[in-house]
């Protein structure tokens, strides 16, 4: 009995040990979230070929959440997202647009759009570029940190291409759309770029 008793209790000093050194001085976890981060961040590269499989619901909303989750100046969030899921139209996407052809074998295409509506006044309204900017990283991130691949393919400021995609897609007036993000299961594993350049680093 003595000796169960005394396993508990080193059991329990250990749990307390492993508690308190994942712990900061604020109290809340520290683990290694931080390097999980910084290597998803690291580790993401645009992915340009798909194996044409389809994702969930729950995993489009994730993306989709990580998007919204950007920053926006005065949090003004100028934004709508239009997510492709019909096959045909995607397939019109890749033949309209050579920068966009992976979109074939997509699972779904994001369409990150400024929201007139929301834009800021006073000479403040292009904010919403890189606000929609911020975004579009953001899901770029969230569909690699979930094993997707994804790429940003341009539109804004190509007004041929803004215009022809807002036809194709079928995008409100009031929405301007930044980009296209294919996103699918990847079938290729192309090597992420370093681009760590100290020379890019001035300090003052
Ligand atoms: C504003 C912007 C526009 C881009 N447009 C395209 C595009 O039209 N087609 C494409 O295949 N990739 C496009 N890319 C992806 C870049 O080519 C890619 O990010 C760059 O080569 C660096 O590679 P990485 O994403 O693997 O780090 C674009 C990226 C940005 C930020």
């Amino acid at each position: 009995m003595k000796q169960i008793l005394n396993s508990i209790i080193i059991f329990s000093l250990m749990l307390t040990t492993f508690a308190l050194s994942s712990c900061n001085s604020s109290g809340t976890v520290k683990s290694n979230s931080a390097d999980v981060v910084l290597e998803n961040i690291a580790t993401r590269t645009s992915i340009r070929a798909f194996t044409g499989e389809s994702i969930d619901d729950e995993t489009i909303t994730k993306i989709l959440k990580a998007g919204m989750a950007a920053p926006t100046a005065v949090n003004s969030q100028p934004w709508v997202f239009y997510v492709v899921k019909d096959r045909a139209l995607m397939e019109q996407v890749a033949e309209n647009f050579p920068n966009a052809k992976m979109s074939k074998n997509a699972s779904i295409l994001v369409i990150p759009c400024g929201n007139r509506e929301k834009f800021l006044k006073g000479g403040a309204e292009g904010f919403w570029i890189q606000d929609l900017s911020a975004a579009t990283e953001n899901i770029l991130l969230a569909a690699h940190a979930l094993g997707l691949g994804a790429v940003w393919t341009g539109l804004y400021p190509n007004t041929q291409r803004v215009k022809d995609a807002a036809e194709l897609i079928g995008i409100d007036s009031r929405h301007i759309p930044l980009c296209i993000i294919p996103i699918g299961i990847p079938a290729e594993s192309p090597e992420p770029k370093d681009k760590w350049n100290p020379e890019s680093v001035f300090y003052k």
